[in-house]
């Protein structure tokens, strides 16, 4: 346990069975319980959306059923549910149902791009949600080729007041040298907001989040550590 530690993760696949991440509860639970003992005090649980033939209220109660598990086990973390949805140009109309937006409160929607190029409409849907009352989190766009060409095309989104989340696994250099360098550069230039695991398996919260707020620490000072990985978030996650 690290007492000093109290991170709030807004993008993760635990909800079991839903997508590709946690397959049944028991994997959930295991997870729950590294994520405690990492520090993580709040989980907002992110499958990817569409769900692939799930409706919203089946979603609604398998969250229902972790959450009374992770209760009566006495993990101490908060879960709240959203999701991870790809972009398209009727986000705005989709986004209409609130349940999509994290923990139902319609304030913010955590946004999976395409990986290769920034759609041409992607400002224009961005900022015509943003007038609904929501604001877009961008995740993890150090992984999108055309950021990794060159981060500064984040710069316009973050000026208009999207939100910006990295992966862990990007700090750490799991998904390769160019994304890293991607990472870095975002994190260096005050163009990230927010650090979360995007975990899909056991193993991937336990140690990494530690170390990635390590790496933050080192770019860009203590001080952005703590916003990205505790500030920031708690204020999506609760
Ligand atoms: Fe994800």
């Amino acid at each position: 346990m690290r007492p000093s530690m109290q991170f709030f993760d807004i993008h993760t696949h635990i909800l079991p069975g839903v997508d590709d991440g946690a397959r049944d509860m028991g994997e959930s639970l295991v997870i729950m319980k590294e994520a405690a003992e990492a520090g993580v005090k709040g989980v907002v649980l992110t499958p990817h959306f569409p769900y692939g033939g799930m409706d919203l209220d089946r979603v609604a109660g398998i969250f229902k059923e972790l959450q009374e598990a992770v209760a009566a086990r006495n993990i101490g973390i908060t879960i709240s549910l959203g999701a991870e949805i790809r972009f398209s140009h009727d986000l705005p109309a989709l986004l209409s149902d609130r349940r999509l937006t994290i923990n139902g409160m319609g304030k913010h929607a955590l946004i999976e791009l395409p990986p290769y190029d920034i759609p041409m409409y992607a400002r224009d849907v961005f900022f015509r949600l943003m007038t609904t009352g929501i604001t877009p989190v961008w995740c993890h766009p150090e992984r999108c080729d055309e950021v990794i060409r060159d981060y500064t095309a984040v710069k316009e989104f973050v000026d208009r007041g999207v939100l910006v989340q990295i992966n862990a696994g990007s700090l750490l250099g799991e998904y390769g040298r160019k994304v890293k360098g991607a990472v870095k550069s975002l994190v260096k230039n005050n163009l990230a907001h927010i650090l979360a695991s995007d975990t899909h398996r056991a193993g991937s919260i336990k140690d990494r989040l530690p170390e990635a707020f390590h790496c933050i620490e080192k770019l860009a000072g203590h001080h952005t550590a703590v916003e990205l990985s505790f500030s920031n978030p708690s204020k999506l996650a609760s």
